[in-house]
């Protein structure tokens, strides 16, 4: 757990992580030591590419909200992501 008393955390796959406010989830994921955002249909990893919206390379499971480039999506307090191969067909939130 990198969850740290007072400051936000944000769920990966479950597990609490802690993030700096306006950080985005592939920050905040990459700042914890996860590089790996999951595995795409060809089976190449997922992770952060372009970090600007454009390669769809970093997309993870945002509950709530659905499929979400991970580099665009802002964390927020609470917020559940999960990896898009983790999930059969769920479009809408994490399982
Ligand atoms: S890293 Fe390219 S869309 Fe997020």
């Amino acid at each position: 757990m990198n969850n740290k008393p007072g400051k936000p955390f944000f769920y990966w796959k479950d597990t609490p992580l802690s993030f700096i406010e306006g950080e985005s989830i592939a920050i905040a994921l990459t700042r914890s030591g996860i590089i790996d955002f999951g595995v795409a249909q060809n089976g190449q990893i997922k992770s952060i590419f372009c970090g600007i919206g454009q390669c769809q390379n970093c997309i993870v499971l945002v509950k709530g909200r659905g499929i979400s480039e991970a580099c665009l999506t802002l964390c927020q307090q609470d917020m559940h992501t999960q990896p898009i191969s983790e999930t059969s067909t769920c479009q809408t939130g994490v399982k």
